[in-house]
């Protein structure tokens, strides 16, 4: 923290923090932007870049959000912390919480979280509840508790949680030596990441910093996609899922709480908002980490599908710079990309056996 070069730390001045002493942080941000040569090839198109998310912390982007939450929940002298999650939110704020030696309650759906994050929420010492219900349910029985005062809320219904992701957008335009691309596009779930990118983006251009501002692009999952179907009808409301199914499970949300917010980001930068099926998502999951080497978790896979989705639409011009957000680590989920994966062959200790193989590859 001491100098600031990178991270979400680095941007300090537009960050609503009041007492520098109390910052809780990993040493957030400050994650790669991959220029994608190969994939540009592949889907015949100029410039394309992958900011990849994953390579925080905790594995996820919620990292640049808590880092500020958590500091604001120190500033306030907050002692119980809480939140509901599909996974990675939990993960996060049990991290943050651990760091700065508050107690933390994350509620889960049952069932539908992938491994990785479960582990993450217990080891880093949260009590961890799975609720019989999904996320949706979850976040309604944590802001019941917010409301009573009894913990304060981390989800990204938090102001602070999106004061903190905004920095995506600052890093970008860093990394790109002050140039704006033409699109970002990000997987949408509860709907905060996309409408706190599009904030940073406009606060560098209130402040002279940017002059012009990309077409904000949300991707959802088919079965999960309330976003996709407002913005089809050109609405401002969204109608809620009653039962969200998707193979992304970090994006198997039905009501997004930000969804007004997500819709006004996409209006008002001329963006689109598409959905993209489970098996355009492991397609997409597999070519990033194929023609990148860049492992991502299902849900981060729907920003590369709806890329992909959208040049077939021809809604994408072929020479647009690009910006695809992937949110979250591949080894989040592990249990998807081996069910996607062809399986290892199993052999004696025979060298010749072994050589056949390699002449086959
Ligand atoms: N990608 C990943 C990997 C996520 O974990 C999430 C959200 C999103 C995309 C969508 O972001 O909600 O800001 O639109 N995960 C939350 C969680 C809901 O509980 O971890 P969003």
């Amino acid at each position: 923290l001491r100098k600031r070069e990178i991270g979400v730390w680095r941007y300090l001045e537009y960050l609503p923090v009041k007492d520098e002493s109390k910052i809780v942080s990993l040493c957030e941000g400050g994650t790669p932007l991959y220029r994608c040569n190969n994939l540009e090839k592949e889907l015949g198109i100029k410039e394309l870049y992958v900011k990849n998310e994953g390579a925080n912390p905790t594995g996820s982007f919620k990292d640049r959000g808590m880092t500020v939450g958590v500091t604001r929940a120190n500033e306030l002298g907050v002692e119980v912390v809480g939140c509901a999650s599909t996974g990675n939110t939990s993960a996060s704020l049990a991290a943050y919480s651990a760091r700065s030696g508050k107690k933390c309650i994350v509620l889960l759906p049952e069932g539908k979280v992938a491994l990785g994050k479960l582990a993450q929420a217990m080891f880093y010492g949260a009590k961890v509840i799975q609720v019989k219900g999904n996320f949706d349910d979850a976040l309604d029985m944590v802001k019941q508790l917010a409301k009573e005062k009894l913990i304060y809320l981390l989800n990204s219904i938090n102001p602070f949680r999106l004061e903190g992701q905004k920095t995506i957008a600052f890093e970008i335009c860093d990394q790109l030596n002050w140039q704006v691309p033409d699109r970002v596009i990000v997987p949408v779930g509860n709907a905060g990441n996309i409408s706190a990118i599009w904030k940073g983006f406009k606060e560098f251009e209130i402040t002279g910093i940017i002059d012009e501002l990309p077409k904000m692009t949300g991707i959802q999952a088919d079965g999960a996609k309330p976003i996709v179907e407002a913005f089809r009808k050109r609405a401002k409301d969204i109608i809620p899922y009653k039962n969200p199914e998707t193979i992304a499970t970090a994006i198997r949300i039905g009501n997004p709480v930000n969804a007004p917010k997500a819709l006004d980001a996409i209006y008002s930068s001329g963006g689109y908002a598409e959905a993209v099926t489970d098996e355009e998502i492991v397609e997409a999951q597999k070519l990033l980490a194929r023609k990148e080497g860049i492992f991502v978790e299902p849900a981060s896979a729907s920003s590369i599908a709806g890329l992909k989705k959208l040049l077939e639409e021809g809604i994408i011009d072929r020479d647009e710079r690009i910006v695809c957000i992937t949110t979250g680590h591949g080894l989040k989920d592990p249990d998807a990309a081996i069910r996607a994966s062809e399986e290892p062959i199993k052999i004696e200790c025979d060298m010749n056996v072994l050589k056949r193989i390699l002449k086959e590859l």
